[in-house]
């Protein structure tokens, strides 16, 4: 029977879904070991926001917590979410800082790669895939990643193209993230029986997530259509807005006859370690009873949940609450006027907004938000389809054309990551610490500084580290 693999999101996903990624080191350093033993295929642990987290709210330095869980997990494969030219955020880097990302992230313990971009764009994933290439070794592995979204576009067709194009990019894996949880057993179906006929053995990877109710129904009918790696969180971690339970999944794909490579005895371990924590973090009320529920609306209305609780904040802040009803109507011509782009962040919060400001003018596109404005100057690179013309000639000036380049392109100097290294002198102790400032800069001159503050004082008082 095949071999259905685990990546465990305890320390990345999860944590990102239930508790805004300020889970710190020090709570899980003693569990790694045990983890190590579980058999996973591999284990989320860095990128997302988890960089972000550990500068500006945990005092930790990003680099240094990889390295630590790199050296407490010696056998597992350590995987990271990379929003290719964007890297960690939403902005889009010069050539020379994503190769450098890379080339560091590998070297400081990552071996799986997972790269996306919002829009789908391959183009803002090519460079993120070729230094994973350069720097890799034996161990690493380029993911190719899909957004899901539904949307007229969006058929099987258009996903076992884009599969295809991965796969002739180079990528080792696939895998379909489905990040608002939308994804039903029907089009997971369809979908990936779809990319199996079409485009044959490369490993397929599923990441949804519990939000709408879906996923573990979901997720069984991909094992039954072929799929080779699934996401899941360790049960205590899971559900809600989360990942389903690893434990539970591991039970019922066992029953059904396939093998996992897992450990039960560890897997059970590793939930009993991080009951305690989970239940510190309800208690703090770091986690919400919100986010641990299940959330239908997200398929009533085919948004995903926290682009609703936005727009809900959003017309409450402007006495409009009555006008919501209008509002949602008003998301999908917003979405086609654009070309039907994946709704995640931060386009999510670009259509919901246009669509809040639409309704509440009177007139659609009166006024509209810079961020659009640049959307349809081609910033964000290429819509799935074909954005309004005349919502374009409007922006940009009939006649004129959005930027058919990458964006960085038409800016780069391709000496970003040195400028950066002259602009911190000697704040700065490693290439690390420059590419933390790159991607953070008011953050990491804050950590960077109080780590100084913190070694002078050490050596004032000489103070031994225990
Ligand atoms: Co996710």
């Amino acid at each position: 029977m095949k071999k259905i693999q685990f990546t465990e999101t305890v320390l990345r996903d999860a944590n990102q879904s239930l508790m805004a990624t300020r889970l710190p080191y020090k709570d899980f350093a003693p569990i790694l070991p045990e983890m190590d033993k579980a058999g996973y295929y591999s284990v989320e642990c860095w990128g997302g926001a988890t960089f972000d987290s550990c500068l500006r709210y945990l005092n930790e330095d990003p680099w240094e917590r990889l390295r630590r869980i790199r050296e407490r997990m010696p056998n597992t494969r350590l995987q990271m979410l990379l929003r290719g030219q964007n890297l960690l955020g939403y902005k889009h880097y010069h050539d020379d800082v994503v190769e450098k990302f890379v080339e560091l992230s590998i070297k400081n313990g990552i071996d799986v790669i997972r790269i996306f971009d919002a829009l789908n764009d391959f183009r803002n994933i090519k460079t993120a895939l070729e230094a994973t290439k350069k720097y890799g070794n034996e161990r690493t592995v380029a993911s190719g990643c899909i957004s899901y979204t539904q949307s007229p576009v969006h058929t099987v067709k258009k996903y076992v193209e884009m599969c295809r194009e991965l796969k002739q990019m180079g990528f080792d894996t696939i895998c379909l993230k489905d990040m608002a949880g939308t994804m039903s057993p029907a089009e997971a179906e369809g979908l990936i029986k779809g990319i199996k006929d079409e485009v044959g053995d490369i490993p397929l990877i599923l990441h949804t997530h519990c939000t709408t109710g879906m996923a573990y129904m979901t997720l069984i009918t991909a094992v039954l259509a072929g799929v080779d790696v699934i996401d899941t969180a360790t049960s205590c971690f899971s559900n809600g807005t989360s990942q389903a339970a690893t434990e539970t999944l591991y039970y019922a794909l066992t029953q059904m006859g396939y093998k996992t490579g897992l450990d039960e005895n560890v897997l059970n371990r590793v939930n009993d370690y991080f009951k305690p924590i989970k239940q510190k973090y309800i208690d703090s009320g770091l986690i919400s009873p919100k986010s641990m529920g299940t959330d239908s609306q997200a398929l009533v209305y085919k948004v995903p949940g926290g682009m609703l609780s936005n727009m809900i904040a959003n017309l409450k802040d402007m006495n409009a609450m009555d006008r919501f009803d209008e509002a949602l109507l008003e998301i999908p011509n917003v979405r086609r006027d654009l070309g039907y782009p994946p709704l995640v962040t931060p386009l999510s919060q670009m259509v919901g907004n246009q669509a809040v400001v639409n309704v509440l003018m009177g007139e659609r596109y009166r006024q509209i938000s810079n961020e659009v404005k640049n959307y349809f100057r081609g910033e964000y690179g290429i819509s799935p389809a074909p954005v309004s013309q005349e919502l374009q000639d409007k922006i940009i000036g009939p006649g004129n054309k959005p930027v058919d380049c990458r964006i960085e392109d038409s800016r780069r100097t391709g000496r970003e990551f040195e400028d950066a290294k002259a602009a911190l002198g000697e704040l700065a102790r490693s290439e690390e610490d420059i590419m933390s400032w790159i991607c953070f800069p008011d953050q990491t001159v804050k950590f960077l500084k109080a780590r100084r503050e913190e070694e002078e004082h050490r050596v004032k008082y000489s103070i031994v580290e225990e």
